[in-house]
């Protein structure tokens, strides 16, 4: 692997990546403008990456980003249903329209192939489950609707320009370095956090709502796999997931029962742009590109969980 560029490097997902890379002898560059990352997350392999505080909204340094680079791994994003629908316009920027500034200086500057942090907001709440890649669309959120409308951007790069480009729907992301701090933060990092810390979590709605909750390490292999792979993989859509619903309330019990925690939880009304169940099925991936689930939801909630109560006595 040669050298890759990661955007959104200091976030929980990007930095996971440049460490993945880092393992496989990659030359790494990063560029971050630490809206949503922290410094903290690259601490570690900042002396090995070419890191860049810099902002994907910002044409030259993004193209500037781009020069030299075989691989493109887009993460940056405000990934955050509730703030989309609360500032539609702030989040289109980064979201969308650094989307578009990324294809472009990556078609530029001559990128191989650029792996892109799609989201599984994009089929909404079509009741059909699991989700597949031929199903329509149906984005609720603003949120949703940015991540959907990056795919297309990429399957137009594709499709006019010749970059290669694959688009990866995440499936509701958890494990070591998420930020758990704000309201925004994913429910798992939420979750964890406050019970080792003693405090009461929220669960919106009734606790049957459910996701696909899918552990880092497999985002990371997903991502490696469809950088690498030969098969015919550009401007196409992938699920990232385990293939596995876990309600909200079940979540609750398992992280309870980890941590020990002895409290209760509050309940309270659904958030605005939520949709209710979540599953994804795998198996394009799988097929195309060799995907496997390389560590289940449990095992993710063991290592996410070990991890937080270090980093807290470190804190
Ligand atoms: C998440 C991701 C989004 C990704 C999408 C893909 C985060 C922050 N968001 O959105 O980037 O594109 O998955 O499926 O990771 N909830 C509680 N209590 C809390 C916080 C949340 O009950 O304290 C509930 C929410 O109302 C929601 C569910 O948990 O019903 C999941 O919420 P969240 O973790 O924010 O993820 P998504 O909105 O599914």
């Amino acid at each position: 692997m040669a050298t890759a560029l990661v955007t959104g490097v200091a976030g929980f997902i990007g930095s996971s990546i440049a460490r993945a890379l880092l393992a496989e002898g990659a030359t790494v560059r990063g560029i971050d403008n630490l809206c949503t990352g922290s410094l903290a997350n690259i601490e570690a392999i900042k002396s090995q990456i070419d890191f860049r505080h810099d902002d994907i909204l910002d044409q030259a340094a993004i193209t500037s980003a781009c020069q030299g680079v075989d691989y493109v791994f887009h993460e940056a994003a405000i990934p955050s249903v509730p703030k989309s629908v609360e500032d539609p316009i702030g989040t289109n920027g980064p979201n969308l329209t650094g989307t578009l500034y990324v294809l472009e200086a990556a078609r530029k500057a001559g990128v191989k192939r650029v792996l892109y942090a799609a989201s599984s907001a994009a089929y909404g709440d079509d009741p059909t489950l699991p989700k597949h890649e031929a199903m329509l669309p149906g984005p609720i959120s603003p949120y949703a609707v940015q991540k959907l409308a990056g795919e297309h951007y990429l399957a137009s790069y594709t499709r006019v320009y010749g970059l290669e480009t694959v688009a990866l729907r995440y499936f509701n992301i958890f494990g070591p370095r998420q930020d758990p701090s704000s309201q925004y933060s994913g429910v798992l990092a939420r979750f964890i956090s406050q019970m080792l810390a003693g405090q009461t979590p929220t669960i919106f709605g009734d606790g049957t709502t459910s996701r696909d909750f899918t552990y880092i390490d497999n985002v990371v292999s997903a991502n490696l796999l469809a950088a690498k792979t030969s098969a015919p993989v550009a401007g196409k859509v992938f699920n990232v997931a385990t293939g596995r619903r876990v309600t909200l309330l079940e979540a609750f019990d398992e992280v309870k029962r980890i941590t020990g925690y002895t409290g209760t939880v509050n309940l309270a009304p659904e958030r605005e742009g939520d949709i209710k169940h979540s599953v994804a099925n795998i198996s394009l991936a799988q097929q195309t590109f060799g995907y496997k689930v390389v560590a289940d939801f449990a095992y993710g909630l063991e290592q996410t969980i070990a991890w937080c109560k270090e980093a807290t006595v470190y804190a």
